[in-house]
């Protein structure tokens, strides 16, 4: 079968991840990469075995012999680049967050139907077997009637004053910054593993680090904030609550999510992301370690090793791709896309869409705010 030829634009930290998920599926092939320096980009590419390089992604977007465009680079990019690709009918893959408004998003969105090709985010944490199984017993039922969702995405790397980083920056993350960044993926998963969609928040956001002082660069008085306190409700009465920040010493990675429902609750920690939590009043609790035998037989496929062998986030991510890059080489309708096998431009959409509703009800002092239907 013909590979799948792959421009990916952005090689920084999470540019190279998506080069190794797409090689893991077999089904295509990064053929170019563009950073923003010439230099560097060729540098990259031979290290990665990547056959082209260059300093500018209009050449791959321009390009006939390339049918994807998988767009790594900072936020505020995301939109020029994937939008220049869609004028030129080539299928997109941005990573989250879709844009750094949900104007640009809508814009994308209308973009990608226009042009009639796939469209799809990679919110890949959802993708993790454990996440799918919890998805999968949700939607038979075990946990009873879904009633509240918590959990929080916990880092560090902003902790000292002298951490910098574009996410920072509003002009390149949007007004959000980091409540934007990483808390799209909660917002994604609350939604995906209930099956519900957030329909209000009511949002406290605050800058704690005001002044930045980075090693490299001047000083920075700082217009993002860097801690956000997030009720939401969802489409069927069921609150939930969410907290993020990068200044929490001690948190690496901590996203987790718990949902409590009438008969049962559960929780996965994306530190610990072989384990599912299990939580019974009349039984005793269960931690369910990953073991495709004991997993909802419709999600089992997730698991690509026996119980015993870890699986984690790159495994979530060959996931991910493995069922975009599928949809594509099956050549069929990107009006198909049901957003549960991928997350599409219209998943991007609606998560800006709770972003504005965070931002707003933030500025009237915590207010419950509702989230625009697309
Ligand atoms: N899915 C995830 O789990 C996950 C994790 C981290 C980052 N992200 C998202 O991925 C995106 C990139 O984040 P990152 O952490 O890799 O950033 P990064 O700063 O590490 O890398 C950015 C890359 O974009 C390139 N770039 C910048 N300007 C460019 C230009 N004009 N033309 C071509 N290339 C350009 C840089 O050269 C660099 O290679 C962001 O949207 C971020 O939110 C997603």
């Amino acid at each position: 079968m013909k590979k799948i030829r792959v421009g990916l634009v952005g090689f920084g930290f999470i540019g190279p991840h998506h080069l190794e998920a797409i090689r893991r599926t077999g089904l295509a092939e990064v053929v170019a990469i563009a950073t923003s320096d010439a230099a560097g980009a060729h540098a990259k590419a031979e290290q990665s075995g990547v056959a082209r390089a260059t300093g500018d992604w209009r050449t791959l977007t321009a390009d006939p012999a390339i049918d994807v465009i998988d767009i790594a680079t900072p936020t505020h990019l995301h939109g020029p680049i994937a939008l220049a690709a869609l004028a030129a009918g080539k299928h997109v893959i941005v990573d989250k967050p879709l844009a750094t408004s949900s104007a640009e998003a809508a814009r994308m969105l209308a973009g990608a139907q226009r042009a009639r090709v796939v469209h799809a985010v990679t919110f890949n944490i959802r993708y993790n077997v454990m996440l799918q199984h919890a998805r999968a017993i949700i939607a038979r039922g075990d946990l009873g009637e879904v009633r509240l969702v918590r959990g929080h995405y916990l880092q560090e790397w902003l902790l000292k004053d002298t951490d910098f980083n574009w996410r920072l920056q509003p002009e390149r993350a949007g007004a959000l910054g980091m409540i934007a960044d990483a808390g799209a993926h909660w917002y994604d998963l609350a939604q995906h593993v209930t099956g519900r969609r957030i329909v209000r928040v009511l949002a406290d956001l605050s800058t704690a680090m005001r002044v930045r002082r980075p090693t490299r660069g001047r000083t920075v008085r700082v217009q993002v904030p860097d801690l956000g306190l997030i009720v939401c409700e969802f489409d069927h009465g069921a609150r939930g609550h969410f907290a993020t920040s990068a200044l929490c010493a001690g948190h690496k990675n901590d996203l987790t999510i718990e949902v409590s429902g009438s008969h049962a609750s559960l929780r996965w920690e994306q530190e610990r992301p072989d384990e599912l939590w299990l939580g019974h009043r009349d039984a005793p609790n269960q931690l369910l370690r990953k073991d495709p035998a004991l997993l909802d037989p419709g999600v089992r496929h997730y698991a690509a090793l026996p119980g015993g062998h870890a699986e984690a986030w790159p495994d979530a991510f060959r996931n991910l791709m493995r069922n975009i890059l599928g949809f594509i080489a099956e050549g069929r309708d990107p009006r198909e896309a049901d957003e549960i096998a991928f997350p599409t431009f219209a998943t991007g959409l609606r998560i800006a869409r709770i972003a504005d509703a965070i931002a707003a009800s933030a500025k009237a002092g915590g207010r419950w705010q509702s989230v625009k239907k697309p």
